[in-house]
């Protein structure tokens, strides 16, 4: 396990500065142009949870039922990123929140591009994963809960890193659910779960919530004109 946060070249809090002197440069096509051309709505669907509770799976899933209808959406996945955007992060408190706040900004960006924007991330500290929300209009950000018990993720242990965590290999940080806290949200607009004691499969979970969006109307543009035109 890579110990980034002890690593000078890595990313610091201190480092962090706020700028002076800089405008806001406003485009002429705007969020609901965009989502006319797509015929659908931007938003970002934010999937939180344990480790191995199956997030990554679920966001496939749910990419592959949008796109199937002719939907455009886009993963952000939590691994995947600290591939390259978040490469220089690691698992502190401090780390983790550098790394929801990236995340939320750039998925807030796919929605203003008008894509249905799918993030998946343990996400654990309710502030972080509230801080991304509050960057949308409420309506905007769709909180959905995998709530798998931590006994199943750790049965799974698809990566072996609970076994790691639990032989006290993890020492840096503390691993998630093990000597890390996860919240649960306590507000979130999906929750998924076991129904008596089975998991539903990725794609009735996905298909939960399409339905989701459907009902809110994501699934076709809202906007009534194209309120300006390309030359
Ligand atoms: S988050 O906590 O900052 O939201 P993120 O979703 O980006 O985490 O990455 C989680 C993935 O990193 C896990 O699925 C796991 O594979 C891996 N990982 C490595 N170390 C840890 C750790 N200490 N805690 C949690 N996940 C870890």
């Amino acid at each position: 396990m890579p110990c980034l946060e002890n690593k000078s070249i890595f990313f610091k809090m201190s480092s962090v500065v706020n700028p002076t002197n800089i405008f806001w440069h406003e485009c002429p096509i705007a969020k609901a142009d965009r989502e006319k051309l797509l015929n659908q709505q931007g938003c970002v669907v934010w999937i939180t949870g344990l480790s191995g509770s199956g997030k990554s799976t679920l966001a496939c899933s749910l990419g592959r039922q949008l796109h199937s209808r002719g939907k455009l959406s886009y993963v952000l996945d939590g691994d995947n990123l600290r591939h390259g955007l978040n490469k220089n992060l690691g698992f502190s408190p401090e780390h983790r929140m550098e790394n929801i706040r990236r995340v939320g900004e750039v998925a807030k960006l796919f929605a203003d591009a008008g894509l249905i924007c799918i993030a998946s991330l343990i996400s654990p500290y309710r502030k972080d994963r509230d801080s991304c929300r509050a960057l949308l209009p409420e309506e905007n950000f769709i909180e959905v809960f995998l709530n798998m018990p931590l006994e199943l993720c750790e049965n799974r242990d698809p990566k072996g890193l609970y076994k790691l965590a639990r032989a006290g290999k993890i020492k840096v940080s503390g691993f998630t659910g093990i000597d890390d806290p996860y919240e649960p949200p306590l507000n979130c607009e999906i929750e998924l779960q076991q129904k008596d004691g089975i998991c539903p499969t990725p794609n009735e979970m996905a298909g939960e919530v399409v339905t989701y969006l459907e009902d809110k109307g994501y699934l076709i543009a809202d906007s009534p004109v194209i309120t300006n035109q390309l030359a």
